[in-house]
């Protein structure tokens, strides 16, 4: 865990934290990190008693749909950004991008406010006057009949039309099968989500979008690592 000067908001490395002066020279920093612990103390007990009352017993506990989840590590992270009043594109935000662009065998990767800024993002940067193929007003772009709004919303947001397929039942995820029936001259792109957790069957649609020429969107905000 890291600690910080609270008064210069620097971060403290293991040799400052056994000093008595901040290197600002401004203070004393046995206090701050005298608080810094009592606050880790005291979140570690709040999420040991949650973990205590909310045992989750295979087979039996119902997993919420929409109730987020958060470790004790990433409660004293988020308060430690706060700490450090580093609250936009810090060290830990080039950090996760690191890590998600290797995990994910990729070059890049940017980290966004939301699922709902990444399609938004993911939308716009497509329709860029560089490339020689780029989505423009009017076009069609194939999204599932189930999935959250902003699945939806970032397509009109730029000009396109929104096609919706139909879903498979037992998946939940878009029906593959009624993909191709969709397209027409004017489609530039299929948006697949990955609902609740479910991959969709991703290389069929690869296939499909890659005869017809099309961008393939990934939407997968619950999906990661599933
Ligand atoms: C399929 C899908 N898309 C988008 C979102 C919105 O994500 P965010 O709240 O991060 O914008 C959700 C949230 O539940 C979702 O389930």
């Amino acid at each position: 865990m890291n600690f910080y000067c609270l008064e210069c908001n620097l971060k403290l490395s293991n040799s400052d934290i056994t000093k008595v002066k901040c290197p600002c020279k401004k203070v004393n920093i046995k206090p701050h990190i005298n608080y810094q612990k009592n606050i880790i103390k005291l979140t570690k007990n709040i999420f040991n008693y949650k973990n205590k009352t909310q045992k989750f017993i295979h087979g039996k506990t119902v997993i919420p749909l929409s109730i987020p989840t958060f470790s004790y590590q990433e409660a004293i992270e988020s308060f430690q950004s706060i700490a450090s009043t580093y609250l936009v594109y810090g060290d830990k935000v080039k950090k996760f991008e690191k890590m998600f662009a290797n995990y994910s065998n990729v070059k890049h990767s940017t980290l966004v406010t939301s699922g709902s800024t990444a399609n938004s993002l993911a939308l716009a940067a497509l329709t860029d006057h560089s490339l020689k193929r780029r989505i423009n007003p009017g076009d069609e772009i194939i999204a599932p009949a189930l999935t959250f709004a902003t699945s939806v919303y970032p397509i009109l947001d730029i000009g396109a039309v929104p096609v919706l397929v139909d879903i498979d039942l037992e998946t939940l995820n878009i029906d593959e099968k009624q993909i191709e029936k969709a397209i027409t001259k004017k489609t530039k792109a299929i948006m697949p989500v990955h609902l609740l957790g479910n991959p969709c069957k991703i290389d069929v649609i690869k296939k499909i979008a890659k005869k017809h020429n099309l961008f393939l969107i990934h939407h997968i905000p619950s999906f990661f690592f599933s």
